[in-house]
C-alpha cells in the first residue's frame, strides 16, 4: 500500500493579481491534509473511494439544449485528471500501466460537507500525483511534482493561478509568481510531457520565505463558502470592461507584494503588516469597482476585531466568505482576538504552517 499526503493552503496576499502571468502572491501551507492511498488491484476493475466525497452530488445548468456540468467544483475531476497526467508521465518513463484502487481521505472537506476553503482541489491533485509517482516508481523533484499537478489542475479549473498547487507542493511560506498558462496550453500540443517538464516554464518562480520570529498567523472562518472559479470569472469580466482600473490594480498589487516579500527577506515585521493593510485596501477597491463581494460584512468584522488588538488583517483567497488572515505579534493578546471572534460567530481555525523538507525524495518501498 502506497500512502502520500498533501497539505492545504491559504493565500496571505496578492490574490486576483496573481491570476495574471508573472504576478506574485504569498501563500502558506497548513497542517490539514488530503491523503491518497493506492493499492494494486487483483481484479479487472479498480475503485476510487472517498469517505468525504461519497455524497458528491452533481450540479448542472442548462445552456440551450445542453446540460452543462461544472466539473471545476467536483473533486473526482481533479483525481481523474491527476491520474491521466501521471500515467502519461509513467508511460514516457517506460512503465507498464496497471489496475489499482485509490482511497482519498480529506481533512479539508469535513464530514458534513463544510469546506473551509483551504485548497482541497489543489491538495487532492497533488496527493494523487505524489502517490501515483511512488506507485509507478517515477523520479520526481518538487519542481516536477508541481508541474505535473499544475498541468492536471489547470486542465480542469482553467482560470486559476495554480498558487494553491505550489503551496501544497513546496510547503511553508512561499512567494509564488504565476507562469504563462497560455504558453503551457500551446506547448502541450507540441512537446512531449518529459520535454515540457524539463523546460523552465515562462515566468514561473517559487521562492521559499522565512517568517520573522515574532510573526504569528491567525485564521478565522466566516462561513458561507464561495466558489473561487466563479468569482474569478466575474473579475475577468471586469478586466474586459474596465481595463484602466484593472491595470492600475495589477500595478499596485505588484508593488505591494514586492515590498512585502522584501519584508520577509529582511525579517521586517512592521513592513509586512503595513503591506497586508495596503493589499486589503486594494482588494476592497477591486471589489467595489467590479461589484464582486470580496470582503463580506463578516470578513470586515473579522478584520476590524483583529486590527483593534494590533493585528494586520485581510480577506484570504477569492473572498466572498471563507477565511480571513491576521498577521500579529506573538506578544499581542491573541486570546482577546479569538474571544471577540467567537462572540461574533467567527470560527478561529487553530492551524499551523506546515513545512516540507527541502530535499525531497521518495523511498521506493512499493510492497502492498
Ligand atoms: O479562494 P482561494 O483560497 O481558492 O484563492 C483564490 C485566489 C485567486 O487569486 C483569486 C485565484 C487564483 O487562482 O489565484
Ligand atoms: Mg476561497
Amino acid at each position: 500500500m502506497i500512502t502520500a499526503k498533501a497539505p492545504g493552503k491559504l493565500y496571505i496576499a496578492g490574490e486576483y493579481a496573481v491570476v495574471e502571468n508573472g504576478n506574485p502572491a504569498i501563500l502558506v501551507a497548513l497542517d490539514q491534509f488530503v491523503t491518497c492511498q493506492i493499492k494494486a488491484s487483483s481484479h479487472e476493475t479498480g475503485n476510487i473511494i472517498s469517505h468525504q466525497y461519497r455524497n458528491n452530488d452533481l450540479q448542472w445548468r442548462r445552456q440551450g439544449d445542453q446540460m452543462i456540468v461544472d466539473k471545476r467544483d467536483n473533486p473526482f475531476s481533479y483525481i481523474l485528471s491527476a491520474i491521466k497526467v501521471t500515467e502519461e508521465y509513467a508511460r514516457s518513463c517506460g512503465r507498464e500501466l496497471s489496475i489499482y484502487d485509490i482511497m482519498i481521505d480529506s481533512e479539508l472537506d469535513s464530514d458534513n460537507g463544510r469546506k473551509y476553503g483551504l485548497g482541497s482541489s489543489a491538495a487532492v491533485t497533488v496527493a494523487t500525483v505524489k502517490a501515483l509517482c511512488q506507485f509507478y516508481q517515477l523520479p520526481v523533484s518538487k519542481e516536477i511534482l508541481f508541474k505535473l499537478a499544475a498541468i492536471a489542475h489547470f486542465a480542469i479549473q482553467g482560470n486559476g493561478s495554480l498558487g494553491d498547487v505550489a503551496a501544497s507542493v513546496y510547503g511553508g511560506w512561499i512567494a509564488y509568481h504565476s507562469f504563462d498558462r497560455q504558453w503551457l496550453a500551446e506547448q502541450r500540443h507540441f512537446l512531449s510531457l518529459p520535454d515540457l517538464l524539463n523546460l523552465p516554464w515562462p515566468d514561473l518562480k517559487v521562492e521559499p520565505l522565512q517568517a520573522p520570529s515574532n510573526l504569528q498567523l491567525l485564521i478565522g472562518w466566516t462561513g458561507k463558502p464561495a466558489s473561487t472559479s466563479r468569482l474569478v470569472d466575474k473579475i475577468s469580466l471586469f478586466k474586459a470592461k474596465e481595463q484602466h482600473a484593472y491595470h492600475h490594480f495589477l500595478d499596485a498589487s505588484r508593488e505591494c507584494l514586492a515590498k512585502m516579500i522584501h519584508g520577509f527577506r529582511n525579517g521586517d515585521f512592521s513592513l509586512i503588516q503595513e503591506q497586508i493593510r495596503v493589499n486589503r485596501h486594494l482588494l476592497q477597491k477591486l471589489g467595489q469597482h467590479s461589484g464582486v463581494n470580496i470582503e463580506t460584512p463578516a470578513l470586515q468584522k473579522l478584520c476590524r476585531i483583529a486590527e483593534h488588538f494590533g493585528g494586520a488583517a485581510k480577506t484570504s483567497g477569492a473572498g466572498g466568505g471563507d477565511c480571513g488572515i491576521v498577521i500579529i505579534d506573538k506578544e499581542a493578546d491573541r486570546e482577546a482576538v479569538i474571544d471577540e471572534w467567537v462572540k461574533n460567530r467567527i470560527e478561529p481555525l487553530p492551524l499551523s504552517v506546515h513545512f516540507i523538507p527541502q530535499i525531497y525524495r521518495y523511498h521506493f518501498n512499493m510492497k502492498s
